[in-house]
């Protein structure tokens, strides 16, 4: 299974047969390894409608098409009479896909479009577990994630819109993944981090981290 970082919370899963995409901001992202036109996507899945998530998901469902994955209320936000095939969930529901399983775990953040919320999501593809967080503040929600023996979480340390290093620490202390991603930080000025002295500071909590460099990718 390889988790590829494509830059503030893009990642791209692919397990040898699909490629599997959450919150696709590549367009306006200075971080952004690859272009709206280049990536590759079977299933798209958004957190949320603030555009730094929501990104450039339709245009890349339209020209590969990608089924999009979202909540009920984004979907009717945002994208309807697209045209497109729209898997719409909610909060708490598990999902069932060629490539395995998706579950809409909530998030603790504004939701970019009136009436809709913000979401995190818990894959099961490849034989693995992940747990993207979309943007969320640190909350004690995610103690039920230990349960779930997660093999990667992919957690915001950006700070100012989300959890900052020292909240993602506990995060991760609650949910006891054997590895953490860091993402949605250093896009931006206002949300400059040192993502190695995060992982020095999981470390200390006998926590395992990996950077990946936009663009780079680990298998899992
Ligand atoms: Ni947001
Ligand atoms: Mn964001």
């Amino acid at each position: 299974m390889k988790v590829k970082f494509l830059g503030h919370a893009c990642f791209q899963f692919d397990d040898g047969k699909y490629k599997v995409l959450v919150d696709p901001f590549l367009t306006g992202n200075p971080a952004a390894p690859l272009s709206a036109e280049e990536v590759e996507a079977d299933y798209i899945f958004v957190t949320h409608g603030h555009g730094d998530h929501i990104g450039d998901a339709i245009a890349i469902a339209k020209r590969t098409g990608a089924v999009i994955c979202t909540t009920v209320d984004l979907a009717e936000a945002a994208m309807q009479e697209t045209g497109l095939e729209i898997v719409a969930g909610n909060i708490g529901g598990t999902i069932s896909f060629p490539f395995g399983t998706a579950k809409f775990f909530q998030a603790l953040h504004g939701s970019g479009a009136a009436g809709t919320v913000s979401c995190g999501f818990i894959f099961g593809i490849g034989g693995r577990k992940i747990y993207h967080a979309g943007d969320t503040g640190l909350t004690l929600d995610m103690q039920l994630l230990q349960d779930v023996e997660l093999d990667a979480a992919l957690l915001p340390i950006g700070d100012f819109y989300t959890m900052g290093p020292k909240d993602a620490v506990r995060a991760a202390q609650m949910i006891q993944p054997k590895v953490v991603i860091p993402m949605h930080y250093s896009t931006f000025d206002h949300i400059r981090q040192d993502p190695e002295q995060f992982v020095r500071a999981l470390e200390e909590k006998e926590l395992k981290g990996i950077v990946l460099k936009p663009g780079e990718a680990v298998e899992i």
